[in-house]
């Protein structure tokens, strides 16, 4: 969590470091500060809460800084949300100042011994400690950049982090352990940031600083070394194809609606290239294993949190229905502390947006141990969890900001299905009859997402006015459309603060029906050609006996699901294989629309971070 933004250069340096946040603010917006150097000394603005409360008061800053400064905008762990626990934090002198994203796990050990030695420390946070380190080592008369290394040496946990020093002004440290950190390259100009979009308004060409590394970053140059014995590292830069265009809200009023209404793009860019439209062929050579290797797979563990973790979940039905292998899907932050039973014939895929979520990379961690190969889904390039695969299928939905996963959702769909097609293919349990059909019907999903976005945006926009005041909903499916129950209802509580619960619809018997009453919105999801669609009419009607009131997607004509229900949402009819993909996008519109007249933050709901780097 939090962002960080680094510049060296000749622009003015305050609306560089703040175009940088707002474009990281989704990481973090319970405070924000930006240091400055002028006139010799380094001035730390800060503000509690969203960015804009420090723009009102960079408005009346009137010196004029020189080309270095690092921002941050900040997502709590240690210390509350304050001003006095914004970043940048300062020395004692405040003559340093580091920005951090991350944990310092040991830090009430150091900050006793700092404060022994008569160090004044200012805030509650964690990250405090390390500036204090640096000055102790600056004060040993080391140079910035070794006593950066040397104090980092004494630190555990992650961090990624920005240093500046007016003693030496011409030059910002950075360095990273397990949390994300890029470095843009410009011409006579440099920057660093916790993430690609920040640095789209400049520069498209980036480094990516690893685990254990850290950077000496002036106007003319990038140098990466070692931080364990200061060796220094060698590396390409990336050309970044996203532009800047991409990551603004093109005309949206928000970025979650301008996400949902990417998908068909986003899908089709996910399998554009990869899917032969004649022969349903799937070819993915970013994966590295071997045909031998894929059929000696004994069982795939599906490694998430959160959305990513419910496409995990629709993925088992996949595999075990089209490629006839056993599927554990796991949360991360329970696998990372299980006794798992995995080995070298398990291939793991961690599934991510960000590719940084603290969870979902430990567990990747223990399962690479344990000797498992590891083929990552993922949206963001050069992330950790890609790095740190044997090989990555990214998704390629772009840039996601709104803090609710939509798009990235929905290409991970479809990134699973071509796994599942290339599979069941070399495994030679999908026949080419099959294998085409299943193709078709992605091939057809752009087309139809578009229609459906059209038809239904109105009807829900329209529906929203009735559902905005209730307390509770449950989100009712079976079999594939369980897992979209899930996450239709962790988008209406994440960005409407609803009290949702997806359920089994088989199970609400065992419990959950005691709840319904004339009150209680029943969202249920009963395509017809499923061959469970009997079931869910009778557990429809179980609901409808004790009142409860019934908002049902279902397919275009169905005269019975009308019958049983308040609203019927009518949807395309698709194979099985797609409908989860089909099944979302109206649940995150109906989120979406009921957040907006609750007059809630959809991009930033309260409490979330986009991409969760702390554990
Ligand atoms: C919900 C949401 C989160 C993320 C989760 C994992 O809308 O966005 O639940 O899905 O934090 O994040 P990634 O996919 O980046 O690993």
């Amino acid at each position: 969590m939090c962002g960080i933004i680094g510049y060296v250069g000749p622009r003015p340096v305050i609306p560089v470091l703040l175009e940088g946040l707002r474009r990281l603010e989704y990481r973090g917006y319970d405070s924000a500060g930006v240091a400055v150097l002028a006139e010799g000394q380094i001035d730390v603005i800060r503000a509690l809460g969203k960015l804009i409360n420090l723009e009102e008061i960079l408005a009346s800053y009137h010196k004029k800084p020189e080309g270095i400064g690092l921002g941050h905008t900040r997502w709590a762990t240690h210390g509350e949300p304050a001003e006095r626990n914004a970043h940048p934090h300062g020395d004692c002198k405040q003559e340093l100042v580091v920005v951090h994203n991350g944990i310092i796990e040991n830090y009430h050990h150091l900050r006793a011994s700092l404060e022994a030695k008569g160090h004044k420390f200012r805030s509650q946070t964690d990250t405090e400690v390390i500036p204090h380190l640096i000055e102790e080592e600056l004060t040993k008369g080391h140079s910035l950049e070794e006593a950066v290394r040397r104090a980092l040496a004494q630190v555990e946990g992650s961090y990624a982090i920005g240093v500046f020093w007016a003693k030496d002004p011409k030059k910002l440290i950075a360095a990273r352990n397990q949390s994300p950190l890029v470095l843009g390259l410009g011409e006579g100009e440099n920057f660093l940031a916790s993430d690609i979009p920040a640095l789209l308004p400049w520069t498209r060409k980036v480094l990516f600083l690893e685990d254990g590394e850290m950077a000496i970053i002036t106007c003319e140059e990038c140098k990466i070394f070692k931080l364990h014995d200061a060796s220094p590292v060698e590396r390409e830069p990336v050309e970044i194809k996203w532009d800047a265009a991409m990551a603004e809200k093109a005309g949206f009023k928000h970025f979650m609606l301008k996400e949902i209404y990417e998908q068909p793009q986003a899908i089709l860019n996910t399998f554009r290239g990869r899917l032969d439209p004649e022969t349903g062929q799937v070819k993915i050579p970013e994966i590295i294993l071997s045909p031998e290797e894929i059929k000696s797979l004994n069982k795939i563990c599906i490694l998430a949190c959160g959305t990513s973790y419910h496409a995990g979940l629709v993925g088992k039905y996949l595999f075990e229905r089209l490629v006839r292998l056993p599927v554990e899907v796991e949360l991360g932050s329970e696998f990372r502390y299980r006794d798992f039973l995995i080995d070298e014939n398990t291939l793991v895929i961690p599934i991510s947006q960000s590719g940084e979520t603290a969870d979902t990379l430990a567990s990747l961690r223990r399962a690479r141990e344990a000797g498992a190969r590891a083929v990552a889904i993922c949206n963001v390039l050069g992330s950790t969890i890609t790095r740190e695969s044997d090989g990555t299928i990214y998704t390629h939905a772009g840039p996601e900001i709104g803090v609710a996963s939509t798009k990235a959702f929905t290409s991970q769909l479809t990134a699973l299905l071509l796994l599942v097609l290339y599979f069941g293919e070399i495994r030679g349990t999908l026949s080419e009859k099959e294998r085409k059909r299943i193709a078709k019907a992605l091939l057809k999903v752009p087309y139809q997402l578009e229609k459906l976005i059209e038809k239904l945006h109105p009807d829900i926009k329209e529906l929203s006015y009735q559902y905005q005041k209730k307390r509770h909903f449950l989100y009712l499916g079976r079999n594939i459309l369980f897992p979209i129950a899930l996450e239709g209802a962790l988008k209406l509580k994440e960005i409407s603060y609803i009290h949702a619960e997806g359920y089994a619809a088989g199970e609400m018997k065992h419990g959950p029906i005691a709840l319904i009453d004339e009150e209680m919105p029943v969202v249920a999801l009963a395509p017809q050609n499923h061959h469970v669609y009997e079931k869910m009419i009778s557990n429809i009607e179980e609901v409808r006996s004790r009142k409860g009131n019934i908002f049902s997607l279902g397919t275009e004509g169905d005269g019975t699901l009308k019958r049983v229900s308040q609203h019927v949402l009518e949807l395309p009819a698709c194979d099985w294989e797609v409908s989860p993909i089909i099944y979302t996008v109206p649940l995150q519109l109906l989120a979406y629309e009921v957040a907006v007249r609750r007059g809630c933050d959809v991009d930033q709901p309260r409490n979330l971070a986009k991409s969760v780097t702390v554990e």
